[in-house]
């Protein structure tokens, strides 16, 4: 299949790297906001991030200007309906995510993959919403899109094999490194991740040790290039929480319990670095 249009759903930290790899790569990208806000900022976020490609001497600024003029947005799911693919990638709740899907079955055309970059929940129940379950699957990047070589991809019990060749030929395109995971919840990087950094914000809550000693430890000692709540803030302290939410309640796993300060971090907007705050302050 030729894929020369991809629709992106969600520009938010993921949405914004994945449109940035898209049109880096020659694709055409049209993406899709909730609001001219979320959009403008969205856009705002890859202008900023291509400008720093250029000031590295990574991309030249005449590549950035074209990349740039690949990108259409709107507010309109509706405006997808000319893609060739489509990557969701709106915040991690199922019930939202199946809603999406629905409505992309019936805007897009019927041999269109949809493709889903949810960390952790059911491809399979957003595949179900569907009329072509076989070409639902899991294209789950890895934060910053544009640094991060991973790809996981996720194949539901229906994923076609003919969807996982095009959607490994198009994650190889953007020189993607891919992994393949069963449809379980959290695959395979966050069923080992997710445990790790809520026993870290357990810890800090209990008050095992300080945020920064929690931190130093891991980097220093399991040479990891950031602690666990410092990966928190930078992956967003909100979609944490979503994940754990989501995978708790399909699994009653109580691994993916979320602690008490979560849960109130959430509630009182320390979402990490997208809003200036979270286990630590970036208002500077
Ligand atoms: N943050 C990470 O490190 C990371 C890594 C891999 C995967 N993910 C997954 O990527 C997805 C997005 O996460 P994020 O970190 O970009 O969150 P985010 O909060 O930065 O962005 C989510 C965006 O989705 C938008 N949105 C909500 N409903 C929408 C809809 N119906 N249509 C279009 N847009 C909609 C929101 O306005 C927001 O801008 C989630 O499924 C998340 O689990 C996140």
């Amino acid at each position: 299949m030729d894929i020369k249009t991809v629709g992106v759903v969600g520009c938010g930290l993921m949405g914004s790297g994945i449109v940035e790899v898209l049109v880096k790569n020659g694709y055409n990208v049209i993406v899709r906001e909730v609001t001219d806000d979320f959009l403008d900022r969205g856009l705002a976020r890859i202008q900023a991030s291509t400008q720093k490609a250029v000031d590295r001497s990574k991309l030249t600024a005449e590549a950035r200007q074209e990349a740039l003029t690949r990108i259409v947005g709107t507010t309109k799911l509706e405006d997808l309906a000319p893609c060739d693919y489509v990557i969701e990638a709106a915040v991690e709740k199922l019930e939202l995510k199946k809603d999406i899907f629905e409505r992309l079955d019936t805007i897009t055309r019927p041999e269109v993959i949809l493709a889903s970059n949810t960390s952790s929940l059911s491809i399979a129940e957003m595949a179900a919403k569907t009329r072509k379950p076989d070409k639902v699957l899991g294209m789950h990047f890895f934060n910053p899109v544009p640094v991060m070589p991973l790809l996981e991809m996720v194949r539901s019990f229906m994923t076609s094999d003919a969807t996982y060749e095009t959607s490994r030929k198009l994650g190889e395109s953007l020189g993607k490194q891919i992994i393949v995971a069963k449809d379980l919840p959290g695959f395979i990087v966050n069923a080992l991740l997710v445990p790790y950094q809520l026993d870290a914000i357990r810890f800090y809550e209990n008050g095992l040790a300080t945020k920064e000693d929690i931190d130093k430890g891991v980097r220093l000692g399991l040479n990891h290039p950031m602690g666990p709540l410092e990966l928190a803030d930078f992956v967003g302290v909100d979609t944490i929480l979503f994940i754990a939410d989501e995978m708790y309640a399909e699994t009653k796993d109580p691994r993916y319990a979320a602690p008490p300060l979560l849960r109130r971090m959430v509630v009182a907007g320390y979402h990490g670095k997208k809003t200036g705050k979270g286990f630590y302050d970036y208002s500077k």
